[in-house]
């Protein structure tokens, strides 16, 4: 018997041998596949440990091969030893998962444990599987790709915490400080107007760990509204969208004008705020209050480079965080957290807390771990230093950075200055990134799908 499919487009045609079928369905042994130059070899290993349902990629397609009860394994040996484990409740068919919601509509207990596939069949977009249980499970081949994985185990090691090895997700370019016309700017008009303009914005933002943009209306509503163009603001102890005038002519100290060093904000949150914009709307009767803003996640490469234990020691030693300065509240994280988070699925770093002024005292600590932070956070303190980029921020052009990444500060100033400007959420700038760019069936697809390949969403984080 033959199996025939369409690959783009062209015919093909592939003989399995009569043990293929007659294997289909039993549980008595281990079939074990080989590829050949140009047929599949099919052996048998016994005793076998488990009954397995298996099919393969073959010329671009999946291809049954035998049977355990409950799980489907599908190799793709065209990309290595990849395989995917499919499960009866794991069906993305209009059943099992409901076309409006998205949202699991099965009920896994009701399964059977004992449940097996009867049969796979290769349909024009996915496979059918027909289970012992009565039901028909669906699975696209869309659905399929980006859940296979390495048949050796990479798997498990997912879910272990690894030790620091890399600094940031590949598609990200450090920005060894540029001058201010090497900055990424866009327009206010096209990103507020067009969501393909939006979609560049927040790759811009990602990629390159801030942008400006021009032909702001100079006024709180208007900076209100491309902050939300975005996603809702996030409210803090602080509040939410903000806009205050330090006003030194009148002595107005309620926010101060002194220098403010390189720092990230919300260390101390169990969630800090992932952006941050900021908009000056006038500056008068004065000067100075230069923005600077510096590449954390450049900074940190540069540390790994020069020192990898002082790299290793802000990766690993978690640190106590906090906000007090309000009377009625003392904000700390749920866990410590360290100056560099790494990871754990995609082996790099993600995010950095860095806020000298919010450090909290370091308690069962030895004198010797105490001295190893202290030497690694002065040296990364001094990388940090020499790659800050000021630029003065004009009226009209927004400032937006990723507080995750660029820590931000600003000099001295004088005047009355006003600035207006807001955070938003991790999450919900992510996903209006990741629906933005890949577009919603991609992400949609690839759920649960941990591997840093730039064509997977999740490896934007
Ligand atoms: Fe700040
Ligand atoms: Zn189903």
């Amino acid at each position: 018997m033959a199996y025939s499919f369409e690959v783009e487009g062209v015919e093909q045609t592939y003989q399995a041998t009569p043990l293929f079928y007659q294997q289909l369905g039993m549980s008595s042994s281990k079939i074990i596949l080989e590829e050949e130059a140009n047929y599949l070899k099919i052996s048998q290993e016994s005793p076998a440990p488990k009954p397995q349902l298996t099919t393969r990629e073959w010329k671009g397609r999946y291809e049954a091969a035998w049977s355990r009860p409950d799980i489907l394994k599908i190799p793709r040996v065209r990309r290595g030893n990849k395989e995917v484990t499919l499960q009866l409740e794991n069906c993305q068919c209009p059943k099992c998962i409901h076309p409006d919601t998205k949202q699991r509509a099965s009920d896994t207990f009701a399964i059977p444990l004992k449940v097996k596939a009867n049969s796979v069949e290769h349909k024009e977009t996915g496979l059918e599987i027909s289970w012992s249980d009565n039901h028909t499970g669906f699975y696209p081949y869309e659905w399929l790709h980006p859940h296979t994985q390495n048949k050796h185990g990479d798997r498990l090691e997912q879910n272990r915490l690894k030790p620091a090895r890399d600094t940031a997700p590949g598609p990200r370019t450090f920005n060894p400080v540029p001058a201010s016309d090497q900055s990424p700017r866009i327009s206010y008009d096209e990103v507020m107007s067009d969501d393909k303009r939006l979609s560049v914005w927040l790759q811009l933002i990602w990629t390159r760990g801030f942008c400006f943009v021009d032909g702001v209306p100079t006024t709180p509503e208007a900076t209100k509204g491309l902050i939300e163009r975005i996603a809702f603001i996030r409210h803090t102890h602080y509040g939410g969208f903000w806009d205050f005038t330090a006003d030194l002519t009148f002595k107005d100290t309620a926010y101060t004008n002194e220098f403010l060093g390189a720092h990230t904000d919300n260390t101390y949150f169990t969630d800090p705020a992932r952006l941050q914009l900021f908009h000056l709307l006038s500056h008068t009767d004065g000067s100075g209050g230069e923005n600077l803003l510096v590449d954390g996640f450049a900074a940190a490469a540069q540390l790994r480079s020069e020192n990898p234990t002082h790299y290793d020691e802000l990766a690993r030693h978690r640190h106590p965080w906090h906000a007090s300065g309000n009377d009625d509240s003392c904000i700390q994280p749920s866990a410590q957290a360290p100056v560099f988070s790494i990871h754990p699925d995609l082996d790099k770093m993600y995010q950095i807390r860095w806020n000298d002024y919010d450090r909290a005292p370091k308690v069962n600590w030895s004198a010797e771990e105490q001295l190893a932070w202290y030497r690694a956070a002065r040296h990364y303190n001094e990388i940090l230093q020499s790659r800050e980029m000021w630029q003065k921020l004009e009226p009209g052009s927004a400032l937006i950075f990723d507080n995750w990444r660029m820590l931000h500060g600003r000099s001295q100033f004088t005047g009355k200055r006003r600035m207006c400007g807001g955070y938003i959420n991790n999450d919900d700038y992510i996903s209006r990134l990741r629906m933005l760019k890949y577009g919603r069936e991609c992400v949609l697809n690839n759920l649960g799908n941990v591997r840093n390949v730039s064509s997977n969403p999740y490896s934007i984080v």
